[in-house]
């Protein structure tokens, strides 16, 4: 068992959450998750509107009487989704904890935190980390450069964003981005971190709601497999390299504005390859962790297998690395 300030302020068992995934972050996976004793948390906007959002937390609790989440992902938007009433959803649902994500969270955070509900706020630079806790949020995420979806634009990978966040941050703290294993976690600990927040890996298990192809993909692929696309619109997206990856990127090269790429990356194109299987109808979000993970197993033996292979590093490698004391030569 690990116990850190992470486990302590959420009561859960061990330091992993699973952080929202559009798609992906549903009751199915999100029970598995709390029921393995981490921290899962459903995706508030996967649900077409609020009052399917309180159902599907409803009917997470029919699966799971273990503690879990809800995230909230704000971004900016023509049309943007009725964020107040998905947050009151989660409010009268009872829920005690959600992971906020994207931009200008404090009006989302100052009503969660009135009404008792804990907020961890996943960000990818610093400066953001320390605003949030100004904000008054319970812990923060920090998102290296490694992860799934948007690792902002400052391109700072979790070796140096992590302990330069663990200077600055005082409440608890997850690694986020390129984390799968116990290895991972291990190293999160020692960089100052109280847990790890993943993704891709969760995705890669045999409860996520996606179709098994895309899970085989995870497996086959290497940590090379991903493409950063968006750059030039300054919305940086980490995803899954493949056909619509590339089309995007060629068309972006061309200096071409996001009008002309639009049709290929529409939430409801991906989600369509999601559930046929085709992993090239469109663009499909995963890390370069992909190059960590070569098989699917259940959430339960994923997170036991992670926590024990931390422990062991820890305990084992770690602790086996340190001299023994000098022998007294006078006893
Ligand atoms: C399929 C998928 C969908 C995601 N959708 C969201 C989302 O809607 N909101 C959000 O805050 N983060 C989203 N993320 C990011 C994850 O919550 C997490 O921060 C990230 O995956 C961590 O990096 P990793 O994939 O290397 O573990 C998504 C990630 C994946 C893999």
């Amino acid at each position: 068992m690990l116990k850190t300030r992470f486990t302590e302020l959420f009561g859960v068992e061990h330091p992993i959450a699973q952080g929202g995934m559009q798609w992906v972050g549903t009751a199915e996976l999100v029970s598995a998750v709390a029921d393995a004793g981490a921290l899962g948390f459903l995706t508030a906007l996967t649900q077409p509107t609020p009052e399917a959002l309180a159902k599907e937390i409803a009917r997470t609790r029919e699966m799971t009487d273990k503690p879990f989440g809800v995230n909230l992902t704000i971004l900016p938007s023509i049309n943007p989704p009725p964020y107040a009433e998905y947050r009151r959803a989660i409010i009268e649902s009872g829920i005690k904890a959600v992971e906020t994500a994207g931009y200008k969270p404090q009006e989302h955070v100052n009503d969660f935190k009135a009404n008792g509900i804990k907020v961890i706020h996943k960000c990818t630079a610093v400066r953001h980390a320390v605003s949030a806790q100004r904000m008054g949020v319970d812990a923060i995420s920090i998102d290296g450069f490694e992860c799934a979806g948007h690792p902002g634009e400052d391109d700072i990978p979790g070796l140096v964003l992590i302990p330069a966040a663990a200077d600055k941050i005082t409440i608890p703290m997850l690694a986020s981005g390129g984390f799968g294993d116990g290895r991972g976690l291990a190293a999160a600990l020692a960089l100052g971190a109280d847990g790890i927040n993943m993704g891709t890996r969760f995705c890669a298990t045999r409860e996520a709601p996606i179709h098994d192809s895309f899970k085989a993909a995870m497996v086959a692929n290497d940590e090379r497999a991903t493409d950063i696309i968006f750059r030039t619109y300054r919305n940086s997206a980490r995803v899954a390299r493949n056909a619509i990856s590339q089309q995007v990127l060629a068309i972006e090269a061309l200096g071409k504005p996001f009008e002309e790429v639009a049709h290929l990356v529409k939430g409801a194109r991906g989600r369509e390859g999601l559930i046929s299987g085709d992993t090239d109808h469109g663009v499909w979000t995963a890390g370069i962790v992909q190059g960590l993970i070569h098989d699917i197993p259940t959430v339960r033996e994923l997170v036991e297998r992670i926590v024990s292979e931390a422990e062991d590093v820890i305990s084992r490698r770690l602790a086996g690395m340190i001299a023994p004391a000098a022998l007294a030569v006078d006893a």
